[in-house]
């Protein structure tokens, strides 16, 4: 497969990825109610397990929506090359997986919710979200390395701009 062909798959496929991250900050701002994933517990180090930017609304919604964008994907003609509707479904776990697992790790280093850790919070959800889709469902059809390379480089992009609109938007109390 040519570059321009693969790359173009290669964003239809992670495309789920993107509205499952973004999902919560909307949804959640919407129902104006949510409840931390951690209920508020403290780990050993005295700070919160995850904090409460992480809700359940706002995991059941990036699940919920990323889901159903795949599904429209694959009736709009399947773009992304997706083998089963589970893909995408698989690639908004592993994006809310990604998630978390970068609350945890930031509340650990010390910061705290909402504080910015570059890279991680650009990046750390689609590298999550690949993985697991490669571990359940084997390397995409749009697979090679120079095409990743620049869906690292489009979705670090992205993020930036998305999450500056969603500010100005008043979406977020921060640009990032
Ligand atoms: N959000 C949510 N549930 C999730 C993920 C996100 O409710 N599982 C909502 C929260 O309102 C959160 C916002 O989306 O504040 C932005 O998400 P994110 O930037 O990931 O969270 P932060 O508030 O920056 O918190 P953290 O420092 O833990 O990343
Ligand atoms: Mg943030």
């Amino acid at each position: 497969m040519g570059f321009a062909e693969a790359f173009v798959m290669a964003v239809a496929y992670v495309f789920p990825t993107y509205v499952a991250n973004g999902a919560p900050v909307v949804f959640v701002k919407i129902i104006e109610r949510s409840t931390p994933l951690d209920r508020g517990a403290v780990a050993w180090d005295g700070r919160r397990v995850l904090g409460d930017g992480k809700t359940v609304e706002g995991l059941l919604s990036a699940l919920v929506s990323g889901f159903l964008t795949g599904v429209l994907l694959i009736l709009a003609g399947n773009p992304g090359g997706f083998r089963t509707p589970l893909e995408p479904l698989t690639l908004s776990a592993g994006t809310m997986l990604g998630d978390l697992a970068g609350s945890f790790f930031k509340r650990r280093i010390g910061l705290e919710r909402g504080k910015s850790a570059p890279i991680l919070d650009q990046l750390g959800f689609l590298l999550t979200a690949l993985l697991l889709a490669y571990l359940i469902h084997g390397v995409p059809r749009w697979f090679r390395f120079d095409v990743l390379l620049c869906l690292l480089a489009l979705t670090g992009g992205l993020h930036v701009t998305t999450n500056a609109l969603a500010y100005i938007l008043k979406l977020k109390d921060k640009p990032y």
